[in-house]
C-alpha cells in the first residue's frame, strides 16, 4: 500500500508502526507513570478523532500499517470504538491494537471488537488488592480481572497481559502472575521499569531485569523455551514453559535495549510526533492540522521527525537525561 518512499531513518530502520496516544487522562495513578495529582491537558488541545484519522491517512501513505492506541487510559474516551471504526476503514491498516489498564474493559470489549479492534494488551502488575492500591493509588483490581475475563469471552485475535515488576514493590507477584497466565492460558509480558515516571522514583537498582524474572519463573515452574521471533522488530523475547502451559515474554528495554530494530513512531494526545519514548524533541503536527497545512506538509514533518531519530535511548550512559514528559503524557 506504500505509495511513497518508506519512512527510513539515518540508521536504515524502516518505520511501519504508529502508536497513537488518545488522552493523557487516566482513572488510575500508577506511580511509575503519573504523579499523584496532576493537571491534565485542556480538552480542546487534545486531537479530535477526525484529526487523528487525517494524520493516520498521511502516515499510511508513508508505509505505516500497524497502529496501537494508548494513553493515559484510552478507554476514558467513552466513544473510543468510534475511533477504531474510523481507523479500520483506512486502506493499508493491517493491524489495530489497544493498550488498556482494563478498568473499563468489561463495558467496552464487545463494541471494540465489533468496531474492528484485533489485539488488546491489559496491564496487570499484581493479583493482590493491597499491592494494586499501592501501585495505582486507586482501587480496581476486581474490575481489571473482570475486564480480562470479558475480553477472553469476546475473543480478540490476541490478548496479552503486561506486567511491571519493581524491586521493593511487587517482586512477590512475579510467580502468582506466572501462575495466573498459565491457568488462564494467557500470554504474559514483563516490561522493565523505565525512567519515565513523574516523581523521579526511578533508580537502576529498582529495575528487576527480565533475566532475573525468567530465572524466578523457571525455579517456580519449569524451563522456559525460547520461541522464534514472529516479527524482527518486536521488542519482546517470548518463551513457552516446557510443560506446554503458558507463554511468557520479556521486554528488557533497560538491560537489553532493542533500539537497533525499533520501527515505531508516536503521536501524543495533543498532536506532537515523537520518534522515541525518550526523545527530547517533538514535531508539531497539531499546528499543521489546525492551520490548514496540506497533506504534503504533514508528510514532510513526519519524514523530518524520522530522519532525526537517534541510535538509541542511552539510559545507561552518563549524560542520559529523562524526557520532560512522563509516560502518561507520551503514551506507553
Ligand atoms: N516503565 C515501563 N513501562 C511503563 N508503563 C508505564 N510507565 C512505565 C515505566 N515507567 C507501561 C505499563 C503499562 C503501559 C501503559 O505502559 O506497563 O502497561
Ligand atoms: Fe494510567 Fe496506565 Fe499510567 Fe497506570 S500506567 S497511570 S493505568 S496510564
Amino acid at each position: 500500500m506504500t505509495a511513497l518512499s518508506p519512512l527510513v531513518d539515518c540508521f536504515g530502520r524502516v518505520h511501519t508502526s504508529l502508536r497513537l496516544s488518545v488522552t493523557d487522562r487516566c482513572n488510575l495513578r500508577c506511580f511509575y507513570c503519573m504523579p499523584e495529582s496532576t493537571q491534565f491537558m485542556p480538552r480542546d488541545e487534545i486531537l479530535s478523532y477526525e484529526e487523528i484519522v487525517r494524520f493516520v491517512r498521511v502516515s499510511v501513505r508513508l508505509g505505516i500499517n500497524k497502529l496501537r492506541i494508548t494513553g493515559g487510559e484510552p478507554l476514558v474516551r467513552s466513544d473510543l470504538p468510534d475511533l477504531i471504526g474510523m481507523l479500520r476503514k483506512i486502506p493499508g491498516i493491517e493491524d489495530i491494537a489497544l493498550t488498556t489498564n482494563g478498568i473499563r474493559l468489561s463495558e467496552f470489549a464487545q463494541s471494540l471488537k465489533d468496531a474492528g479492534l484485533q489485539r488488546v494488551n491489559i496491564s496487570l502488575d499484581t493479583l493482590e488488592a493491597e499491592t494494586f492500591r499501592e501501585i495505582s493509588r486507586r482501587d480496581g483490581l476486581e474490575r481489571v480481572l473482570e475486564g480480562i475475563s470479558t475480553a477472553q469471552k469476546v475473543g480478540f485475535e490476541k490478548l496479552r497481559l503486561n506486567a511491571l515488576a519493581i524491586r521493593g514493590v511487587n517482586e512477590r507477584d512475579i510467580v502468582p502472575l506466572g501462575e495466573f497466565a498459565r491457568q488462564q492460558d494467557l500470554e504474559l509480558r514483563f516490561i522493565e521499569f523505565m525512567p519515565l515516571d513523574a516523581e523521579n522514583n526511578w533508580e537502576m537498582n529498582r529495575v528487576i531485569s527480565g533475566a532475573d524474572i525468567r530465572e524466578t519463573l523457571e525455579v517456580a515452574f519449569c524451563r522456559l523455551v525460547p520461541l522464534e521471533l514472529r516479527d524482527r522488530s518486536q521488542p519482546a523475547v517470548d518463551y513457552r514453559f516446557e510443560d506446554g502451559r503458558g507463554r511468557i515474554g520479556f521486554i528488557n528495554s533497560v538491560t537489553e535495549p532493542f533500539c537497533s530494530t525499533c520501527n515505531r513512531l508516536r503521536l501524543t494526545p495533543e498532536g506532537q510526533i515523537r520518534n522515541c519514548l525518550f526523545s527530547r524533541v517533538e514535531w508539531d503536527a497539531c499546528a499543521l492540522l489546525r492551520s490548514g497545512g496540506s497533506d504534503q506538509d504533514l508528510e514532510h514533518l513526519i519524514r523530518d521527525c524520522v530522519r532525526s531519530k537517534k541510535t538509541g535511548h542511552g539510559i545507561d550512559s552518563d549524560d542520559f537525561q529523562k524526557p520532560a514528559r512522563s509516560m502518561y503524557q507520551i503514551g506507553g
